[in-house]
């Protein structure tokens, strides 16, 4: 990696100031909130301890949610605070602001090798405007900056991007933390030059959302297998019947230039052949919008034309045979973006199977596996297959813009090497 990263510091009695994407599910339990998936912090642990070890003093910066400006409650860190004291052994002081005298003070009072974690950093809104003097205000605690925040580095936020300016105006140094580099060997330099066959995997709701991807991943893959509710959209590009299922006309040409584009490069551009279908009916139960709950009657497998008051929920079987079949002759997988709607147990089967071809395909065939986190990472973690792949990011929307080939910012702002 051409940017400096925490092997190349020596922070020995300084004050870091080391930005991590701390922004996990929570759940409120007796009036408490409980953090549902410390996956994001346990991931930070290697950095955090390098740091402790060299004798830095750490300043922990990250975001909750959207707050918008506002101290929500509901979106306080307090409780990563507790489960980063419990994961590390050692005592995590708890700023309840991110900026002003209390944080200096803690800061200060912060001995070589300690942690401290600051409030959520957008309960203010001159955070995500990434403000310039907010940025100068967070910075004053720091004397090297540190980024180990992949999951966040596509916004160029104050705490993601303006304090790396800040830092490196002044002379200090900015480096990438050991999870910000593994997440770029992997999403990056591993697939520069990927051991054939390559089998790309995307899914998810749109089209729209996975286009770019889709272009650049075209140039690579020797595959590409499409599922989710983005197949719907290319079904009807072909004058398929595609019944009450999530589609996007406005973007059926582009699913067409997509094909051309596959077609032109020799690319094996695979849709499902066919689908699981429900009729959706309405409850008397409403969530939490007001909106009724829907339940799925009907549940049944379709090969053509989907019925007019069906919507599709999933590849079918015969899809999700052939798709595993592919990926157990892959080399190098890239996953991004479930099968169907897969948090509910009746039209998970497809996204499983899949899971259980990338597991297998990796443990017994020796297969590269990368999963360009987000929704494919909770499908393999609830189908248990989490720890047979080769890789998992911590990024959602980040992995994502960096598969599309965009120079992160919070990556860009970091010291070359
Ligand atoms: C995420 O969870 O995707 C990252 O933490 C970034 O959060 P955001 O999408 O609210 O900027
Ligand atoms: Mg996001």
């Amino acid at each position: 990696m051409a940017k400096l990263t925490v092997r190349d510091l020596n922070v020995k009695g300084k004050r870091v100031f080391l930005r991590v994407d701390y922004n996990v599910p929570l759940e409120e339990k007796d009036g408490k909130m409980v953090i549902t998936d410390a996956t994001r912090i346990v991931e930070t642990l290697h950095t955090l301890k390098l740091l402790i070890e060299q004798g830095g003093r750490l300043i922990l910066t990250a975001h909750l949610g959207r707050p918008k400006g506002k101290r929500e409650a509901t979106m306080s860190l307090r409780p990563v605070a507790d489960k980063l004291h419990e994961l590390l052994g050692q005592p995590v002081a708890f700023a309840d602001d991110c900026i002003g005298e209390h944080v200096e003070k803690i800061a200060a009072a912060l001995k070589d090798g300690e942690v401290a974690l600051l409030e959520n950093v957008r309960y203010y809104n001159e955070e995500e405007a990434n403000d310039p003097a907010f940025a100068e205000k967070l910075a004053k605690v720091a004397d090297v900056y540190v980024n180990d925040a992949f999951g966040a580095a596509h916004r160029a936020h104050a705490s993601t991007e303006g304090v790396a300016r800040v830092v490196a105006k002044r002379g200090g140094q900015c480096a990438a933390g050991l999870l910000m580099e593994r997440e770029l060997k992997f999403l990056g330099d591993e697939l520069e030059k990927p051991a054939r066959p390559f089998v790309v995997i995307l899914g998810g709701a749109k089209v729209s959302d996975k286009i770019k991807v889709i272009d650049r991943l075209l140039e690579k893959a020797d595959t590409i297998l499409i599922g989710g509710a983005m197949a719907y959209t290319f079904r009807l590009a072909h004058g398929q019947k595609v019944g009450k299922s999530l589609v996007e006309p406005d973007r059926q040409a582009m699913a067409l230039a997509a094909e051309a584009k596959a077609k032109q490069l020799k690319v094996n551009f695979e849709l499902p052949s066919d689908v699981v279908v429900a009729k959706p009916v309405p409850t008397d139960k409403l969530n939490k919008k007001g909106k009724p709950v829907m339940d799925f009657v009907n549940i049944h497998t379709v090969t053509d034309a989907i019925p007019d008051d069906a919507e599709g929920f999933s590849i079918g079987e015969q899809t999700a045979a052939h798709y595993a079949k592919i990926i157990l002759g892959a080399k190098t997988i890239l996953w991004n973006g479930p099968m169907g709607m897969f948090e509910d147990a009746r039209f998970a089967a497809g996204t499983n199977a899949v899971a259980k071809a990338v597991a297998e395909a990796t443990q017994k065939h020796g297969a590269k596996s990368i999963i360009g986190g987000g929704d494919s990472v909770k499908a393999l973690n609830q189908a248990k297959l989490g720890d047979q792949v080769s890789f998992m990011s911590t990024g959602g929307g980040a992995s994502l813009e960096f598969l599309e080939g965009a120079v992160l910012p919070g990556v860009a702002a970091l010291s070359d090497k």
